[in-house]
């Protein structure tokens, strides 16, 4: 990626992005140096779960390697977010050397509960890259829109690796992989022969158990390092994305659901199995799986789960049996949710201007 050098306008530049949340059908879990997944990983794109941030940029008076930054959420200063945006800042410095001549507002919003156990760091970090990108661009430096959507991913990508695939609608992968043409390690691609069933596929967030997690992602990460399994796991997600590819261009929602239920489970085995070990199920994960199961089985119903790295369960289903899905959901499956809530998300158009 090259560096451009801009000079911020005496006046300040302000613009504000909205960025998605996404889900791993095929999960990263595992990286190599500086932010390099060890496997290429493939997520759908979300809508109602978003960030929206606004970015307010003045020129310094003299030059700091430290970064003035400040940070509010929904108007209350966050101090305890800076230090994650001068890491970003730190990581993405030598391509926007002019992050060290200026002072950065950012102001950001949810649309997702706070403490929800939804992870905001993909949408945040990929919404801010957009920010960036978009005061280079119009600062005079010469990008198009496909340009300026790599160059958001490559920086929301050092900011936190799935952040990366969230600058893009439907469906992205991020990680090279031979069957994914133009597929990098740096930044994430769309995907481009995906099935109308995924078009408006629906996954239905179940807030199992609120608040942080205990081992965080980057931890989760590195005690993927040295770990019994990691080998056959990167093999492993190196098929899952090949059977993916061919599974989203068919539309078969059938061998999508059993490939995202295995990789979720695969996912919290290497936690299970990792040293330290650790579990981030809660036990209505595990029951809101078998209600999910018994259902499948009973009904005949196309619904399917898989999970981040934490206790909530994703629903996973297709619009036409959206209906009878989210009776079973209202039913069955919000009373393993706290407070009964539950968020109604489906494949969206990834970051836009607002
Ligand atoms: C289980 O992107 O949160 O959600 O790069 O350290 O910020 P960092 O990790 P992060 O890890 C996401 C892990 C996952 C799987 C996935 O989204 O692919």
């Amino acid at each position: 990626m090259k560096q451009v050098d801009i000079k911020i306008p005496a006046e300040g530049y302000c613009v504000s992005y909205q960025s998605p949340s996404n889900i791993a059908i095929v999960k990263y879990w595992g990286k190599k140096g500086e932010q390099i997944p060890a496997n290429a990983s493939l997520s759908l794109t979300l809508s109602e779960c978003r960030t929206e941030t606004h970015m307010m940029v003045k020129p310094s008076k003299v030059a700091n390697e430290d970064y003035e930054v400040s940070v509010y959420l929904d108007g209350e200063k966050k101090d305890d977010f800076v230090p994650k945006i001068k890491q970003f800042f730190t990581r993405i410095v030598s391509y926007a050397p002019y992050l060290t001549k200026c002072s950065v507002e950012i102001h950001t919003h949810n649309t997702f509960p706070h403490s929800s156990g939804i992870a905001s760091s993909a949408s945040g970090m990929s919404a801010l890259s957009m920010c960036l990108v978009d005061m280079e661009r119009n600062c005079g430096v010469d990008m198009s829109e496909e340009e300026m959507k790599k160059r958001a991913s490559f920086y929301a990508r050092l900011g936190s690796g799935s952040a990366s695939r969230s600058i893009y609608p439907l469906a992205a992968v991020w990680g090279e992989h031979i069957e994914y043409k133009c597929s990098s390690d740096l930044y994430a691609i769309a995907v481009e022969d995906v099935h109308p069933v995924f078009h408006t596929f629906h996954d239905t967030v179940l807030l199992i158990e609120k608040g942080q997690k205990s081992v965080s992602s980057t931890v989760g990460h590195s005690l993927m390092k040295g770990h019994p399994y990691s080998a056959a796991r990167y093999q492993q997600a190196v098929t899952n994305m090949s059977k993916l590819k061919d599974i989203m261009s068919r539309g078969d929602v059938e061998a999508f659901g059993a490939l995202a239920e295995s990789e979720a489970l695969t996912l919290h085995a290497m936690m299970m199995t990792a040293s330290p070990y650790y579990i981030l199920f809660a036990p209505h994960t595990i029951e809101a799986i078998q209600l999910i199961w018994k259902e499948r089985k009973e009904k005949g119903l196309p619904v399917y789960f898989t999970l981040d790295a934490g206790a909530n369960v994703h629903v996973l289903y297709p619009d036409s049996h959206a209906g009878s899905v989210q009776s079973f959901i209202k039913e069955k499956l919000s009373p393993l949710c706290q407070g009964g809530t539950y968020i109604n998300d489906m494949v969206g158009s990834g970051s836009s201007k607002i």
